[in-house]
């Protein structure tokens, strides 16, 4: 009886694991490009692989992706391609940008792949995407026009062959009273120059006006490296984010004769281009003020001592002045940069882990935005706790010199260990509302 229920037992798990996963199934279970890969390739890919965008080859046809299959599997299995380099073990997971493949949608591609990347039947292709026309503002239509406010950068010349330049001009943003922005659009200026756009950043600068944010800023920095200038808005472009509209009720304060900070990635793309990038905002209405203020800041350390052939670790804390949400995470490091994580300290004590970059890579500046219902909200008195680790050693593929010491500083040899971490900021009534609010959706979601 019992080895009876055991082997009975034994064949539905066989049977089952076959209907689950045909891994070890006969040849024509083998994934194809028209059924399996491509719509993998049109979600996840395609938004930088495709003619005319920022990556060398474009995976739209089976006749491109074709030459490319054994490369895929190497970065796809690897996790390097798409680029996302947030920890799936520790902190948040649900964000509103993921551009990563499932488990299940790696082992689709990979086993493609192992049997021989065949194309399948052409009748099982999906539509090709119909890409927005790139020559036109993305939230134009939804607003009725174009920008109210348009501030372009210096135009830069690429040579056709060259290394990646970073390009950092500045432009005054011509506002003459203060006003908020309700939604941010970023674009490098000509079709064109998105071959040669890596990415594409705009700060704005500004001295800020509100005590509480100031005395914030002064607690977070280190070694006397002067931020009071820099913690305003923005936003950056990067293939596939098209720009970025505030939440109902949120908005960004720019003030009169406030200027924009450029920091642009260039990459070379065998052709000659110039190009200069384009910030869009679409301003409310000069009688309407938003409730909430959202504010980029800066946290982590301003200064790091990174001995030579070592690892260093670097900590940085930003106490928030009013309860807050946190709505997105970019790490920022150079060269060394190895992990990063983002941690809560709540006035009660306890710990937080929000998120971890494990690999952390200086060619993909990623900015992680939490999905709605899991944006971190704390409490006024908690500390984000930014820790940075840089490797400066000659394991560090990246490392130009492992056997110097490295500090502070703007070129790429030297470093950095701080994030970019949106935040919105309650009074507190609005807090103890967004909180309550939040369990009663969660307390639902659960219920379900
Ligand atoms: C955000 C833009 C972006 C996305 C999304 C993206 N890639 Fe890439 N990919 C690039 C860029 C840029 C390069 C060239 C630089 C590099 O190798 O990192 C590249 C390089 C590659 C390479 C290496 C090519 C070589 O020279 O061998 C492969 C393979 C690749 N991507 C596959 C994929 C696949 C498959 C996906 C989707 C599952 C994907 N990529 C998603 C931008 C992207």
């Amino acid at each position: 009886m019992k080895s009876a229920t055991a082997k009975s037992l034994g064949m539905f798990v066989l049977v089952f694991g076959v209907w689950a996963a045909p891994a070890g199934a006969a040849e024509e279970a083998a994934p194809t490009f028209t059924k399996d890969v491509a719509p993998i390739f049109q979600a996840k890919c395609e938004a930088c692989h495709r003619p005319g965008s920022i990556a060398p080859m474009s995976l739209v046809t089976y006749q491109e992706a074709r030459p490319w299959a054994r490369s895929i599997k190497d970065r796809v299995a690897a996790r390097q391609m798409p680029p996302w380099h947030v920890d799936r073990t520790v902190g948040i997971q649900a964000f509103k940008n993921d551009r990563s493949l499932t488990d299940a949608e790696i082992d689709t591609v990979v086993r493609w792949v192992d049997a021989g990347a065949p194309r399948g039947n052409p009748a099982d292709a999906p539509a090709s995407v119909d890409w927005p026309d790139e020559s036109k503002w993305y939230f134009a239509e939804q607003f009725d026009g174009p920008p109210d406010l348009i501030v372009e950068s210096a135009p830069f010349t690429m040579a056709a062959e060259a290394n990646d330049a970073w390009w950092k001009p500045r432009s005054p943003t011509g506002l003459t009273e203060d006003r908020w922005a309700r939604a941010i659009e970023i674009r490098p200026g000509t079709v064109a120059g998105r071959k040669i756009t890596h990415h594409a950043i705009a700060r704005l600068v500004q001295e800020e006006v509100d005590p509480a944010i100031r005395r914030a800023n002064a607690a977070n920095a280190a070694n006397g490296i002067d931020r009071s200038r820099t913690a305003g808005t923005f936003m950056e472009w990067a293939v596939g984010k098209q720009g970025e509209i505030m939440r109902p009720g949120a908005g960004k304060l720019m003030l009169a004769d406030s200027e924009i900070q450029w920091d642009i990635h260039y990459s070379a793309a065998g052709e000659e281009i110039t190009d200069s990038a384009q910030l869009g905002v679409y301003l409310y209405p000069k009688d309407q003020t938003p409730e909430h203020r959202q504010v980029l800041h800066i946290m982590g350390a301003g200064g790091v001592d990174i001995p030579p052939n070592s690892v260093a670790v670097t900590e940085g804390f930003f106490p928030l002045q009013r309860g807050a949400r946190i709505e997105s995470y970019q790490p920022h490091m150079h060269l060394r940069g190895k992990a990063m994580s983002m941690e809560a300290i709540l006035p009660t004590g306890r710990r937080r882990l929000l998120s971890h970059v494990g690999d952390f890579n200086f060619n993909w500046h990623n900015s992680y935005v939490y999905a709605d219902d899991s944006a971190p909200l704390l409490p006024k008195g908690t500390l984000i706790k930014v820790t940075a680790w840089h490797d400066n050693t000659a394991a560090n593929r990246a490392n130009p010199d492992p056997d110097v010491w490295v500090g502070y500083g703007d070129r790429t040899v030297d470093e950095m260990a701080h994030a970019w971490v949106n935040v919105t900021y309650f009074d507190e009534d609005d807090y103890a509302a967004e909180v309550a609010q939040r369990e009663a959706a969660l307390a639902q979601r659960g219920g379900e």
